[in-house]
């Protein structure tokens, strides 16, 4: 996958930087600064003509191309609205515009001119970080089984002129940490969205040697079934036992910290195909169950984010990746399994199985002492149900954790809501002929999986993401690369804690 390339500059003169196309702001007082008054000048005035027509009010999102002047072949006019950088959802309608105006054109290079916003340094920043972030997302295609994909974007290079707004080297570190989050998104769409014939358990298992064959940092150890077997996953082995495809527990370490500092335990669903097994889904949008394992692929591009950028803290990456399909071998509802934990599980319904992967891979997480634990899942429906594809769900059993979550994904627009994990609703999972049932009757679904999570969690801090919905949207169908952005701003967080 090609990148945009961001970079700074200072440009006093900007009709006499050479670009593709210069982009500038415009406030909806439609007052032009020198940056612009220069590039007016260098245009014949278009950018005056454009505004005595009264078509460009200077709206968050109004933008137009004109014909160049000077070294810039195109201006771009984008409207900033009143507040400049300073209103989030104002700034993220600008970055859009400015995707949505420049995919089709044949613009390579551009220099976008951040002194006409107003703003302060940190919200600079922040705008720098957005920008880097969301241009890289949307600039993603998916190729890989298609002859004839969508043509590509043509830009290659962004260059930001910082004029006065912040220090050359502030504002290409928060462009590089765009650019990683952008890199780790991406890595994970591209995982979620290849079909179930392609990305296997192995596939993934390989994913994850190749990229720590990359980075001295990061180191990579593949579990298969008969090492989960004397391990006692039962409950995890449960779920692979009607399919060919062998499962694998892929386990990567990233050493960043220092040796004896408490790692960061990310753990993923992988589900690489999700029939249902016996209890089988409805035929309609099966395919969509391609995407069950976005836990494990938002695992695999927080990671790629983390080594891009360079981070001093230790994260451990556990996948649980396994394919559920129905067969002579396949779990049946009613069949008891014995969990690593020692707890026994009663599966009423073969398609709880993120769970039942999920139980087995937390309670094996415990050897690391962790800091925290966090697993990432398309684990329910319910959850789609209560949040919509807006949202992903939140459980913690820890506060203060859960408000750092809440926190990192407020500041990277991945925003996640946190429920409720009371007591009450444990009795939901009450069995007759096991420690614990699979499944939790019709209400409160999310909640009710969650707490099955929370059984085999209790010896840590442990935060639960449901990403049923936020994963992936259907229309036009495809992964969305949540919540790389959440997860690794919670981590940059807690590199500065
Ligand atoms: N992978 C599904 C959850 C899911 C459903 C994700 C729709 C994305 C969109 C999960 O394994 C599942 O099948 N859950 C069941 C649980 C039920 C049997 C208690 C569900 O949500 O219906
Ligand atoms: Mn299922
Ligand atoms: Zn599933």
């Amino acid at each position: 996958m090609s990148h945009i390339e961001f970079t700074t500059r200072s440009i006093k003169q900007a009709a006499k930087n050479p670009t593709d196309c210069a982009i500038i702001t415009l406030g909806s007082d439609l007052k032009l600064d020198n940056t612009c008054a220069q590039l007016n000048d260098a245009s014949d005035g278009a950018i005056k003509k454009l505004l005595a027509l009264g078509d460009f009010k200077g709206k968050p999102g109004d933008v137009k191309i004109l014909n160049g002047g000077g070294r810039c072949k195109r201006i771009m006019l984008v409207g900033s609205g009143r507040d400049g950088v300073s209103n989030e959802a104002a700034t993220r309608r600008v970055i859009q515009a400015i995707y949505k105006a420049l995919n089709g054109t044949s613009v390579t290079s551009a220099t976008l001119h951040l002194g006409g916003f107003s703003g302060d340094k940190s919200e600079y920043a922040a705008f720098c970080t957005a920008l880097a972030r969301d241009l890289t997302s949307a600039s993603y295609r998916y190729t890989k089984t298609v002859s004839k994909p969508k043509a590509p974007l043509a830009l290659k290079k962004l260059t930001v002129n910082i004029s006065n707004t912040l220090s050359s080297s502030k504002a290409q570190a928060a462009l590089d940490i765009g650019a990683a989050q952008g890199k780790g998104i991406n890595f994970a769409k591209e995982l979620a969205n290849l079909p179930g014939n392609e990305c296997t358990p192995t596939h993934l298992a390989n994913e994850a040697k190749a990229m720590a064959k990359q980075h001295p940092r990061l180191s990579t150890k593949i579990l298969n079934e008969n090492r989960m077997r004397q391990l006692g996953m039962h409950s995890l082995l449960s779920v692979t036992a009607g399919t060919d495809e062998p499962a694998k527990f892929i386990i990567m370490e990233y050493k960043g910290g220092k040796a004896r500092q408490k790692p960061i335990v990310l753990v993923g669903k992988g589900i690489t195909f999700d029939s249902g097994g016996i209890s089988l889904k409805p035929g309609a949008k099966m395919d969509e169950m391609k995407f069950d394992m976005g836990g494990a692929a938002s695992v695999f591009g927080t990671m790629r984010a983390l080594l891009e950028l360079n981070l001093n803290i230790n994260v451990v990456a556990l996948i649980a990746a396994a394919e559920n399909m129905p067969s002579g071998k396949a779990t049946k509802p009613g069949d008891v399994v014995t969990s690593m934990s020692g707890q026994t599980i009663e599966i009423l319904n073969t398609d709880a199985e993120g769970r039942l992967v999920l139980c087995d891979a937390l309670t094996y997480a415990e050897r690391y002492k962790p800091a925290a634990v966090i697993d990432v899942a398309t684990l329910t429906g319910a959850c789609v149900v209560a949040l919509g594809h807006q949202a992903t769900g939140l459980y913690a059993n820890e506060d203060k954790l859960a408000e750092q979550l809440l926190a990192a994904g407020e500041k990277t627009y991945d925003r996640a809501w946190r429920m409720p994990l009371w007591d009450e609703y444990q009795n939901q999972l009450d069995s007759n002929f096991a420690d614990i049932a699979n499944i939790g009757g019709p209400t409160a679904g999310s909640v009710t999986a969650a707490c099955f999570l929370s059984r085999f969690t209790k010896n840590y801090d442990w935060a639960h993401l449901d990403i049923a919905g936020s994963a992936w949207k259907s229309a036009p169908k495809g992964a969305s690369g949540r919540p790389v952005g959440l997860l690794t701003r919670f981590l940059m967080d807690r590199e500065n804690d």
